[in-house]
């Protein structure tokens, strides 16, 4: 694994803009994996303003988003649909049928919706790079402690770590979904290459298990260090130097 340390948020953001920015111009067919969450907002910013300003182009990229809720309309604010739109799809020059996001009100059949997704990953060559997020509790995608590590995009029931960690997203802890679709881990572990993004003290003792800790499923994000090309991107304070 190799990691960067960066001072701050505002460095990781920029460290890891500049990343996918030069992947993509090395090739332009890029198949990108995306995450959502307050850690990849500022990336996103400046990969728009790059869009803006630079030009870079998305016209052949395709994306593959890690996870959705289920339940919640692709035009409800809190749901990862729009969240993607708000931060990254609706203002660069991609084509809509070249974004995907795991359809979570597929109520009538669920699990087929996995296993569509799934299909549409590897029929599509696979993910080049995946950005990942990490949660307080190791998670990785909604993929939460005990997730087998053999597990394919699938349906999961959120923890109640997880439903108060996004709370704050939404007006009241009921109002967070029960369940989300997710990638599995194996679905994360067949991309070509994964940057993971971490920043605040809040994600130290997750970080320091995947740096320092046994490759457990008690704490999924440790699964990387099985990974044959993992970049870590930290800031001083998730890995405890402040
Ligand atoms: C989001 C996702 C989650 C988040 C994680 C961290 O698509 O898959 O695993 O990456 O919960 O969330 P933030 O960045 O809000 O701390």
């Amino acid at each position: 694994m190799n990691l960067i340390k960066v001072n701050n948020y505002e460095e990781l953001s920029q460290k890891a803009s500049e990343i996918i920015i030069k992947k993509i111009q090395d090739n332009p067919s890029f198949n990108l994996g995306l995450a959502t969450g307050s850690t990849p907002e500022g990336m996103y910013r400046k990969l728009v303003e790059d869009h803006q300003n630079g030009g870079t182009s998305y016209k052949n990229v395709k994306t593959f988003n890690l996870d959705e809720y289920v339940g919640i309309p692709e035009d409800d604010p809190n749901s990862y649909h729009y969240f993607m739109n708000q931060h990254l799809l609706g203002h660069i020059d991609i084509e809509k049928s070249n974004t995907h996001i795991p359809n979570g009100n597929q109520m009538s059949d669920l699990q087929r919706e996995c296993e569509e997704y799934e299909k549409l990953i590897d029929q599509s060559g696979g993910i080049d790079l995946q950005v990942l997020g990490l949660g307080v509790n190791g998670h990785v995608g909604f993929n939460e402690p005990g997730t087998p590590f053999e597990s394919p995009t699938h349906i999961v029931e959120l923890t109640q770590d997880t439903r108060e960690a996004n709370a704050r997203f939404f007006n009241s802890l009921e109002e967070v979904p029960t369940h989300a679709v997710t990638m599995g881990i194996s679905t994360i572990m067949k991309s070509k290459e994964i940057i993971l993004l971490v920043s605040g003290a809040q994600k130290a003792h997750a970080l320091s298990r995947l740096l320092n800790g046994e490759i457990t499923e008690e704490c999924p994000v440790t699964v990387l260090g099985k990974h044959p090309n993992v970049t870590i991107i930290a800031d001083r304070a998730a890995l405890g130097e402040e």
